[in-house]
């Protein structure tokens, strides 16, 4: 079961990585809720950082912290990352997207020198794949790439919220796929992003250089 408190000594951990003058990209969800607010914090007690969100939800957050914030649009790369994970395994595969932001969590993350992931320890699985994969999808093909996702071997759900089709931050649907297990990570995330209309999906596996997580209150720090 998710628990707070470790979802904020995990952020807290990763936020001893931020230094002056950094670019800082926010992740999404409530783990990356808590790093922003320490970022709030750090701001107001004098560190100079700038940031860029990873979601419309993220900005309106880091902006009421207080923290100058850059459109991505402009900005090629960045320093620091840091973000949540819905699963995380101990190779720094994860899954992503349970909040629908994957599309710019992973732009995000690859923009960066460094992406860090913070959880608590409900997150930390031995092989990633229970939590389902989320594929952002250009509502046009919403047909065909669910087929090519099928013939992938995925179950695939059209995610809705207040009884309406989920729509991402870009006017996008998501088509969340349940495998029954993923036995190789990097060939799956491959497949998926060859399918045309399939606009960016929620396995992360070579973005992560890091994972700091928390388990009754003691973080370990994970690295590649
Ligand atoms: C947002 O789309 C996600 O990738 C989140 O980072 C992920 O779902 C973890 O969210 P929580 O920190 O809220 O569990």
């Amino acid at each position: 079961m998710a628990n707070e408190a470790d979802k904020r000594a995990a952020a807290l951990a990763a936020a001893e990585e931020i230094e002056s003058g950094m670019l800082i990209g926010l992740g999404t969800g409530t783990t990356a809720a808590f790093a922003i607010a320490r970022v709030g914090e750090l701001v107001r007690g004098g560190l100079a950082v700038r940031a860029v969100a990873t979601s419309l939800e993220t900005e309106r957050l880091a902006r009421a912290a207080g923290i100058a914030m850059l459109d991505f649009a402009d900005v090629p790369a960045i320093d620091l990352c840091i973000d949540g994970a819905d699963e995380i395994d101990a190779r720094l595969h994860a899954i992503k997207g349970g909040g629908g932001a994957m599309l710019r969590e992973k732009i995000v993350a690859s923009a960066a020198l460094r992406m860090v992931v913070i959880a608590d320890a409900s997150k930390r699985v031995e092989a990633i794949g229970r939590a389902g994969v989320p594929v952002e999808t250009l509502p046009f093909a919403r047909a065909f790439v669910a087929d090519r996702l099928e013939s992938l071997g995925a179950e695939v759900t059209l995610r809705h919220r207040g009884g309406a089709p989920f729509a991402t931050d870009q006017n996008n649907i998501i088509l969340d796929c349940a495998f029954s297990a993923i036995d190789d990570p990097c060939r799956l995330a491959d497949e998926i992003a060859r399918i045309p209309g399939a606009l960016g999906h929620g396995l992360f596996v070579s973005e992560v250089d890091a994972a700091y997580i928390a388990t009754n209150g003691r973080v370990t720090r994970q690295t590649r």
